[in-house]
């Protein structure tokens, strides 16, 4: 039986798309303004806020833990916080939607207060692992009790104060590295955050800019240790979010493939932690020029002039794979439409995502008549060479944006129409995609 709240749609082969548009903000950075606003003393100010379902889920969250949190206009919000160690015992299940980064960021704030928290999600959140984040909370002194296999439903009963560690990442990822930050905000003492692999590093940027005392350093190995001394007093900010690179690149992607296109994307974000598909379609032969490189609130901004390209395969250093994390499955759908070869690999992360990005990639793009071979760690692409693909398939998006957004503009190079059993999930980070795609059209 269909669903009968989702929301089917066919993709076409697509004319050339032209214009500017201007991309939503950044996921990543805007549930960190609402979380950090939350526990600063006082009223912060954020404009540009993503208001897409997962970070509307941390607006909820942060309200029922305490904090006043208002729409001013669009994208523009008031929040009024309680302060570190002051987080209020909310009165029922906090419901996390599709988002792993309020759940994972989350539960690190409710590790150090006296509170109980119990976190529930979606069917895709629920099959996500948390073990990730239990295993340095507990160390911290938090009681967590999860669900089999470390998955949501999850209850975490916060110790206060809790205890300081020093904390090694088992893995890149920024959404631990930021639970263990946040959890330090109300520990006495100094935290540890040991990270290997960079990764995107919005948290440790935003918390200095609150007033935390926290630095960090690169030993001689390259990895990089962050310091964070807690019972921190945040001090209410003005932020201005900047455009997500990770949306972003559906349209850097589209305008690359479909001939004739040249489009300007403005107010993209560029933090080096988070640019790493730029570089690699540049050097696939994709057009795509920085202008007007600047700052916005501590974060590098430009906007991008991108015009159709034809790629060429390439092999990507699995080094890089952090700094494009999110942009894997369009990534895949460029190198579809690339001359020749494109080999990844290190991509075990992408299995544990909003859904298991390697299989439901591989298998999507072989309905649509492209060329994927799935590997243990990644997949082996080989491109058209610009041809359209063949298309006409339905595609299950497994409750996955990224998945649909990228199946979208495979359906735009395509020679028959690729549809997508249910383009809602895209309103968990991207709400205006559909909009912004018919704006480039003719
Ligand atoms: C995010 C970190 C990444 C990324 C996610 C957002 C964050 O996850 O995939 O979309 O905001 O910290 P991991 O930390 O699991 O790599």
């Amino acid at each position: 039986m269909t669903d009968p709240l989702s929301s089917p749609r066919r993709f076409c082969a697509s004319p050339p798309l032209t214009g500017r548009i201007t991309i939503p903000g950044d996921k990543s950075i805007s549930h960190r303004a609402l979380m950090l606003s939350a526990l600063a003393v006082g009223t912060s100010r954020v404009t540009g806020l993503l208001e897409g379902h997962d970070v509307l889920a941390t607006a909820a969250a942060m309200r029922a833990m305490g904090a006043r949190i208002e729409r001013t206009g669009e994208g523009a919000w008031e929040i009024a916080g309680v302060g570190v160690g002051s987080l209020l015992q909310p009165a029922g299940a906090l419901d996390m939607g599709n988002s792993g980064t309020s759940t994972r960021l989350l539960m690190g704030l409710v590790a150090s207060h006296p509170i109980t928290v119990t976190f529930t999600g979606d069917a895709s959140l629920s099959g996500r692992p948390m073990g990730r984040v239990i295993d340095p909370l507990s160390q911290m002194g938090a009681d967590i009790v999860a669900s089999p296999g470390g998955r949501l439903p999850l209850m975490v009963r916060g110790l206060a104060p809790a205890i300081p560690l020093a904390y090694r990442l088992p893995m890149a990822s920024a959404q631990v590295k930021s639970a263990v930050l946040l959890a330090a905000l109300n520990t006495a003492g100094i935290t540890e955050v040991i990270e290997p692999v960079p990764t995107r590093d919005h948290s440790e940027r935003m918390l200095q800019a609150f007033g935390a005392e926290l630095s960090v350093d690169t030993d001689s190995d390259g990895a990089r240790h962050i310091r964070i001394l807690g019972e921190a007093e945040l001090k209410p900010q003005t932020i201005v979010v900047p455009g997500d690179p990770s949306s972003a690149a559906f349209f850097l992607v589209a305008a690359l493939l479909v001939p004739g296109s040249d489009v300007t994307i403005l107010n993209v974000g560029l933090n080096p932690t988070r640019a790493g598909l730029i570089d690699i379609l540049r050097q696939m032969g994709g057009d795509i020029a920085l202008l007007g490189a600047r700052e916005v609130g501590g974060e590098p901004v430009a906007d991008l002039h991108v015009r159709h390209s034809a790629l060429r395969g390439i092999e990507v250093d699995p080094a890089v794979a952090p700094s494009m994390i999110d942009e894997f499955p369009i990534f895949f759908v460029a190198a579809a439409l690339a001359q020749g070869r494109t080999v990844t690999t290190g991509l075990d992360e992408l299995r544990v995502k909003e859904s298991d990005r390697l299989a439901v990639m591989a298998a999507g793009l072989e309905a649509i008549g492209a060329r994927a071979e799935e590997s243990a760690d990644g997949l082996v692409i080989d491109g058209s060479g610009g041809e359209p693909l063949p298309g006409g398939a339905l595609i299950a998006g497994h409750l996955d944006h990224r998945i649909c957004m990228s199946f979208a503009i495979a359906g735009l190079v395509s020679k028959a129409p690729v549809e997508i059993d249910d383009m809602a999930p895209v309103a968990t980070s991207f709400p205006n995609f559909e909009a912004l795609l018919a704006g480039l059209q003719p």
